[in-house]
């Protein structure tokens, strides 16, 4: 249905994010379909959101030149904001996703700076803000989230003094000798610091942005405060960096595995690969910071040495295709197909293969069904901010079985400390963990499983939604100076 009266006093609550919680797609009769947008900002914030009365979300519909009028959808107005191919092309794909993205992780790959793509990530980020300012209600928030989005909180200050501003970090914010490698790293520090609250993933995260903005630009730091020279009225403005781990919609997903249908899936996926006695899994975006070519090494090596059984275990890759035109994805597609090609031909048999690869997406139930027929889940990340899937993982087994192995530099390794823990980048221990998972007994899986569902179960991404928000709700007001104690 459209938005259709221009007049409306606002919204409360306006989230802002690269991407609309659904994709626009064009189907060959020339009608639009909407399908749920990947990643796991999405997957958060659309629980988040579904919770909220006339909540707004504005965002990209995914399809190049397309700006579809706005439009409600489950109870929220949705604002698309309109990308155009050369856009798409500097300010998503190269800007954000070849420089930003590569560099937020660790460099894992190298970041390409071009400053063609910096002034379209500059235009980009304007016209998100132009859009949200003047959706918001008076007094209302603005809710700005992830590294494609840093300049946002700035300008929407710009336009609105009236409104509270949140900004959240949903992947790792990188050490201050790595972020000083970016060029206009100060306009994304005075970006973020449009915010009255900037929200990270890990504490390591906050603690990286606090020393960039002391040390790049000088401004006092005091714990979590930030004293920011005011754009307004007021000479000093309070801005408060700090953790809020995201998380999913734990019941829900919980609330799933229950029902009869459910498990008949799960069960089903056993016998279509042949009733193994183990099914691995990983669940991934096919990104290089997933740690995916890590694991099929391990994987391989395991198999090839006869440590493990591919008659006895299956595993299941499922690598949602992403940013495929960004070129370190293409690259990292052909390296992923060749190993699985090698082990399936290595390890196969007719009928079963060794490795199940699936290069696609999947609806929520099917996501749950894969994960209640796992035995154990790897997530291997190099780096990542947090990881949903192993927080889905664990909100999938009210039946307290099945092990989560889990890389340290994931968010999540914070949390979830009784998972099988391991350091991707070393293949022997990654073989070791993974055998290890493979043995624990019935009562060792109990053990670990209840001791991560009580985490997960916990804290929920409402909750977290709640934290941040209280939080901007009592942190200072902008340009009206620091809020008195
Ligand atoms: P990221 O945000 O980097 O993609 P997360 O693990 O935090 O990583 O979130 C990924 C989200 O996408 C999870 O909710 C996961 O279930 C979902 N997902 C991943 N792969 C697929 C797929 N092939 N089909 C459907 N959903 C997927
Ligand atoms: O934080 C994870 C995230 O990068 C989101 O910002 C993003 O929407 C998602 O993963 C998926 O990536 P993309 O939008 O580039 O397909």
């Amino acid at each position: 249905h459209p938005v259709d009266d221009p007049a409306r006093p606002g919204h409360d609550l306006v989230v802002v994010a690269n991407r609309l919680p659904v994709d626009s797609r064009t189907l060959p009769d020339g009608a639009t379909e909407w399908v749920t947008s990947p990643g796991g900002l999405v997957t958060a914030m659309e629980s988040v959101m579904r919770t909220v009365d006339s909540g707004a979300w504005v965002g990209w519909a995914g399809t190049p030149g397309q700006q579809p009028a706005p439009f409600e959808a489950d109870g929220m107005s949705l604002y698309p904001v309109r990308l155009d191919q050369e856009e798409i092309e500097r300010y998503y794909e190269g800007y954000s996703n070849a420089t930003l993205w590569p560099l937020y992780h660790d460099v894992i790959v190298a970041p390409v700076f071009h400053r063609t793509w910096w002034d379209s990530y500059v235009t980009a980020n304007r016209r998100f803000a132009r859009t949200a300012a003047p959706t918001a209600s008076e007094g209302g928030t603005i809710w700005v989230h992830d590294y494609q989005l840093q300049l946002v909180p700035r300008m929407i200050r710009e336009d609105r003094a009236d409104v509270r501003i949140g900004f959240f970090n949903h992947i790792p914010f990188p050490s201050v000798e790595l972020f000083s490698q970016l060029p206009k790293r100060n306009q994304i520090l005075r970006g973020l610091l449009g915010a009255d609250l900037v929200g990270f993933q890990r504490e390591s995260d906050a603690q990286n942005f606090l020393a960039a903005v002391r040390k790049l630009l000088g401004y006092h730091v005091d714990g979590q405060t930030i004293s920011v020279p005011g754009l307004g009225a007021a000479p000093v403005r309070e801005v408060v960096a700090q953790t809020f781990p995201i998380s999913i919609d734990s019941t829900a997903v919980s609330a799933l595995t229950e029902e009869p249908e459910l498990r008949e899936r799960a069960m089903q996926l056993r016998r279509d690969l042949g009733n193994p006695q183990h099914v691995v899994l990983g669940v991934d975006r096919l990104d290089y910071t997933k740690g995916i070519r890590h694991r099929l090494k391990a994987w391989g090596e395991l198999l090839g040495d006869g440590s493990i059984d591919p008659r006895e275990t299956v595993m299941i890759q499922v690598a949602t295709p992403s940013r495929e035109r960004v070129e370190a994805y293409q690259q990292l597609r052909d390296e992923v197909e060749l190993i699985v090609g090698r082990i399936n031909g290595d390890h196969s048999s007719i009928g079963r293969a060794a490795v199940s690869y699936q290069h696609r997406s999947f609806d929520r139930r099917d996501m749950t069904a894969l994960f209640m027929a796992a035995d154990v889940v790897l997530v291997t990340a190099l780096r990542d901010g947090m990881n949903l899937v192993a927080k889905e993982y664990v909100a999938s087994r009210p039946d307290l079985r099945g092990v989560l192995v889990l890389s340290e530099f994931a968010g999540a390794a914070d949390e979830l400390r009784a998972a099988v823990m391991v350091n991707p980048h070393d293949i022997d221990e990654l073989k070791a963990a993974i055998l290890r998972a493979l043995a624990l007994t019935d009562e060792e899986q109990e053990e670990a499983m209840r001791s991560l569902r009580h985490q997960v179960m916990e804290n929920d991404v409402q909750a977290w939604a709640h934290d941040f928000l209280q939080r901007l709700e009592h942190s200072g007001a902008p340009d009206r100076g620091p809020k008195p104690t």
